[in-house]
């Protein structure tokens, strides 16, 4: 990059966004500054630490950080890295400890709200009375906690900057659709677990791809033929998708976030066409699907198919519900993790048969996962060049066509084939990276509670 400012590499209302952004490490370095140190990102879900003391080491951006459930019941999220020289606290991805106990030379760290005020505290410095002549003012000493963490509906968010909107805000209406994954019942049922733990693995592409992709990349269809033509679901035989789902690209311009769904919500066939070799479990997801038409009423909510949340996680939103997060390593590496979301209460047979359609169709031995991570993988290398790094990807489809949804405050949709959703992702990376205010950040978006019921 060096020469060209942030404007000049992403031009989103022109399509055109620069291939740099994508393989340089000094936007890269940017990038962990301006975007991952101020967004609300994705670390966990409540049912990965369900009692106390459990822990599950996550990511936010390239940093370690601990997610932990304190004696209090409370989620904390802090930093993996020891106050005193930095070495790493947990190097399990999970367990259950009452401290966090440093390797290096043995200084300790407590959540436990009888022991300290504040969540990673320092209570134990081995030789405070003699080596440090109790001089050492533990309190100064604790672990880097994050600015605001919440659990929305099971799904545990955080961010680094104090003065962040609050999370529902920088989701806006966004919301409905995040919903669809994360709660299939609307708090009507005992919540949503992750089944068969965390799929994590690395691919050697930038992060960027994969939420470009999941926030409306219906045109990369042809990148399955081969599953669409095997079939791959429980159901077998008919490729991976209803042919007759047309699904719209419906944005949220002003948050970066967005979706491919269906407006508004119609429902023909059966629910789970996937699920038709097992009755059980498609009855299963109907009665679950009318209860929750049920309870929300109006017509107006969309069918998700898959969704991105600026900047780094995107869901399925339909059964099989999917969570995925894609955690920069570097310019042109990153790690992806996959959660399976089920109904907590579910019978043993719907949960079984939703095992095994995630590990057919995504992860790394998925067989949709592993036609886009060759393609990500491809683009990036082939954008390293002195010659192919200066040049633009097109995002041009449908440049000038979004039309706003009147229903919905703060969306624009697009029919079924664009890159609208990638241009308003692309735009607000780069006011991210531009540094704007948090005020200026928020301008023009629509609280979800002032949307009209
Ligand atoms: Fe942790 Fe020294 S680095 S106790
Ligand atoms: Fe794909």
């Amino acid at each position: 990059m060096g020469h060209k400012s942030i404007d000049e590499l992403v031009r989103a209302e022109e399509g055109l966004v620069s291939r740099s952004i994508f393989v340089d490490d000094e936007i890269f370095q940017q990038e962990l500054q301006q975007v991952f140190s101020r967004a609300w990102l994705f670390v966990g879900h409540e049912s990965l630490v369900p009692k106390p003391d459990d822990y599950f080491v996550s990511r936010m951006g390239t940093e370690s950080v601990i997610l932990t459930r304190d004696r209090q019941g409370q989620i904390q999220v802090m930093l993996n890295s020891c106050a005193h020289r930095g070495m790493k606290l947990c190097r399990y991805d999970h367990g259950n400890n009452r401290t966090f106990t440093c390797p290096y030379h043995g200084w300790s760290f407590s959540t436990d709200g009888k022991l300290v005020e504040k969540p990673g505290e320092l209570v134990g410095v081995p030789g405070h009375a003699t080596h440090y002549k109790g001089e050492l003012d533990k309190k100064q000493w604790g672990l880097k906690t994050v600015a605001q963490v919440v659990n929305y509906k099971g799904a545990i968010w955080a961010t680094w900057d104090a003065d962040a909107p609050p999370f529902l805000d920088y989701l806006g209406n966004m919301r409905l659709y995040l919903d669809a994954a994360l709660d299939n019942r609307d708090g009507s049922s005992g919540g949503s677990e992750v089944i068969g733990g965390v799929q994590k693995w690395r691919v050697k592409c930038n992060w960027k791809f994969a939420p470009e992709n999941f926030i409306g990349d219906l045109y990369h269809d042809i990148s399955h033929r081969s599953v669409d033509i095997v079939g791959i679901g429980p159901g077998g035989g008919k490729g991976r998708r209803d042919p007759s789902a047309t699904r719209s690209a419906i944005c949220f311009p002003e948050l970066g976030h967005g979706l491919l769904g269906r407006l508004p919500f119609y429902e023909e066939g059966p629910y789970a066409p996937q699920y038709a070799r097992y009755p059980e479990v498609e009855a299963y997801f109907r009665q679950v699907h009318e209860q929750r038409e049920r309870t929300l009423g109006s017509a107006m909510r969309v069918q998700t198919s898959v969704g991105t949340i600026f900047p780094n996680m995107s869901f399925h939103g339909r059964q099989p519900r999917t969570l995925a997060v894609f955690h920069p390593i570097s310019a042109t590496e990153m790690e992806m993790w996959r959660m399976y979301l089920v109904d907590k209460d579910a019978p043993e047979a719907v949960k079984e048969a939703a095992r095994h359609y995630f590990l057919r169709y995504s992860g790394p031995g998925g067989m949709t996962e592993s036609d886009d991570m060759e393609n990500w993988t491809g683009a990036t290398e082939a954008s390293m060049g002195a010659v192919s790094r200066e040049l633009y990807f097109n995002y041009q489809m449908g440049v000038g066509h979004a039309q706003p949804v009147p229903e919905i405050p703060g969306c624009a949709v697009n029919g079924e084939y664009t890159e609208e959703n990638a241009r308003i992702y692309y735009r607000r990376w780069a006011q991210f990276m531009n540094g704007l205010s948090w005020d200026q950040l928020m301008a023009g978006s629509v609280r979800v509670e002032e949307r009209a019921a």
